[in-house]
């Protein structure tokens, strides 16, 4: 039987970025302002001087730099080891990719399997990859937005959890359009954080149900 939202303890949360954290802060809100129930338990970086690091001193979270050297755009070997140790020492029972420019490779997939959420500016499976919201402009699509997946082995290619769609305006330049992308974003993030915090997701083959009983 599921159980009742009153006893759920709060989701222990890391999130992991690599820049500037908007979803993070956008995550922080939503904890603070009671509409999700969850807690940060800490915020980790490949980047030293990363500003989502000085969003989490602001706010009291533990706040970690680990290299992820030799490595240029993956998260593996000794490295991995040393995130996945940091990690278990927090308690955490899902990781938030929020701007994390690196590819999660299998030790850390096979560790938190199910639990590792990503947020993806374009409405895949459309646009995987870099600056999607450019892809999708050049492209000359009505449509663009926002996609939480779950993480798996592929880039960009898990099951989706919420999707936010934003029209694509006549005169958007990428920077006007990834602006409003990013509005929708920090929406997307906490409902689907809200949504696993519940106890609501759920797989079946590679869609993911919601239970809203
Ligand atoms: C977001 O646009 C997200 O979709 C992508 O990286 C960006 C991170 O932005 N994965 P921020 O650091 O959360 O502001």
């Amino acid at each position: 039987m599921q159980q009742s939202n009153k006893n759920r303890p709060p989701l222990k949360i890391a999130v992991l970025g690599s820049g500037k954290g908007s979803n993070c802060q956008s995550i922080i809100d939503a904890i603070r302002a009671g509409t999700l129930n969850a807690r940060i338990v800490c915020i980790i970086s490949d980047v030293k001087n990363a500003f989502i690091l000085e969003r989490a001193q602001k706010h009291g979270i533990p706040a970690e730099y680990i290299s992820a050297a030799p490595f240029k755009t993956k998260l593996e070997g000794k490295a991995e080891q040393n995130y996945l140790s940091e990690l278990r020492k927090y308690g955490a029972e899902v990781i938030v990719l929020a701007g994390f420019m690196r590819i999660i490779k299998k030790g850390m997939l096979e560790a938190f399997a199910g639990r590792i959420l990503n947020i993806h500016p374009a409405l895949l499976p459309a646009f995987p990859g870099v600056e999607s919201w450019k892809q999708a402009l050049n492209y000359g699509t009505k449509i663009a937005g926002c996609t939480v997946h779950i993480v798996n082995e592929g880039t960009d290619t898990g099951p989706i959890i919420v999707q936010r769609a934003v029209p694509i305006l006549e005169n958007d330049t990428p920077e006007t359009l990834h602006a409003r992308i990013q509005v929708e974003e920090h929406k997307a993030y906490p409902e689907a954080l809200k949504l696993l915090s519940e106890g609501r997701v759920s797989l079946d083959g590679r869609r993911v149900k919601i239970n809203m009983d």
